[in-house]
């Protein structure tokens, strides 16, 4: 810009701000929708509930293509619905399918391959859990986890790799937990899962860089979801949690959506391999600072 434009600019802007009552300077602007996710088209793995269907319903409000899987047909048309509703004309897919499972990925990797051959968004949320002492684990429930949480993330990057890589920017993020991070009382396999979440994605953006995709994981706390409400209706665990958090407070979905929408939006551009907890400050929180 030649001196004399910027000169003018800034000569303008300091009239703006003399002749402008004071409220309309103090207030901030109206947001603008983000042009960040704007016709992008996404993959959410388990959109039906919980987390996976707040950050469905945040990409949708950003003007993205949703494609989401879940294993209860019937949920899944209810979620067609109510999102229908919300935001009417949106463009949201759904496709019955247990990511845990080759069969179950494959139904989504064809879903997803019949609707373009390039995808922007991946977000792998699908996870559960089976808390127990170490000792109390058989084979087939540490298998079943393994499966769930750790397996469905890797086998669908690598089977939707090809769509991300041919939309020239792309972006993945992996829904991994606290529990990956530092130790709680999940049981064991869930923390192995969650933590070997955050080594994928390391691996995975210095690998997949130069193929235009970044990666990186999101780790909530205590979330306010149906899988997080089935623990902290025990009231004496759930007071330890709370005295736990700095905030003094669970998450609710959104705030974990917001997140994904962030990480998975060009407004991200340059962030990839980063492992971000989402949790009131729980994890920085040391031995005594009881709420
Ligand atoms: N909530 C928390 O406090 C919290 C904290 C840390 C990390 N996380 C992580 O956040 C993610 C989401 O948790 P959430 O609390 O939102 O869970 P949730 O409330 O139980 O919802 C899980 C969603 O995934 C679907 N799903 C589960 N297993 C599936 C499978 N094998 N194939 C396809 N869909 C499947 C479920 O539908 P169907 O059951 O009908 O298939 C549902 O839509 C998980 O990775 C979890 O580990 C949650």
């Amino acid at each position: 810009m030649p001196p004399f434009a910027s000169f003018a600019t800034l000569a303008l802007s300091l009239l703006l701000l003399l002749l402008l009552p004071p409220s309309s300077v103090q207030s901030s602007p109206a947001p603008l929708p983000s042009p960040s996710l704007l016709g992008r088209r996404a993959v959410v793995t388990g959109g039906t509930k919980g987390i996976g269907r707040g950050v469905v319903r945040e990409l949708l409000s950003c003007g993205c293509a949703v494609l989401t899987c879940s294993r209860t047909a019937a949920d899944l048309a209810e979620l067609e619905r109510d999102m229908h509703k919300e935001f009417p004309g949106c463009d949201l897919g759904t496709v019955p399918a247990d990511v845990a499972t080759p069969a179950g990925r494959a139904a989504l990797l064809a879903a997803a391959s019949e609707l373009s051959p390039q995808l922007d968004v991946l977000v792998n949320n699908v996870g559960t859990n089976i808390r127990k002492p170490t000792l109390g684990y058989e084979p087939a429930e540490v298998r079943a986890l393994l499966d769930a949480n750790l397996l469905s993330c890797l086998h669908l990057s690598q089977a939707l790799h090809p769509l991300l890589k041919a939309a020239g920017r792309s972006s993945i993020v992996n829904v991994g937990s606290v529990a990956g991070v530092t130790c709680i009382k999940t049981g064991a396999v869930y923390a192995m899962t969650k933590a070997a979440m955050n080594q994928l994605t390391g691996t995975l953006c210095c690998e997949w860089a130069a193929d235009g995709v970044r990666v990186n994981c999101v780790c909530p706390w205590y979330i306010n979801t149906p899988l997080a409400r089935q623990v902290l209706k025990n009231r004496k665990y759930k007071k330890r949690v709370l005295d736990r958090t700095p905030m003094g407070r669970v998450g609710e979905v959104e705030e974990v959506a917001a997140l994904v929408a962030f990480l998975a939006g060009d407004r991200a551009s340059y962030i990839s391999g980063q492992v971000i907890s989402v949790d009131g400050g729980f994890t920085r929180n040391g031995a005594l600072y009881d709420q």
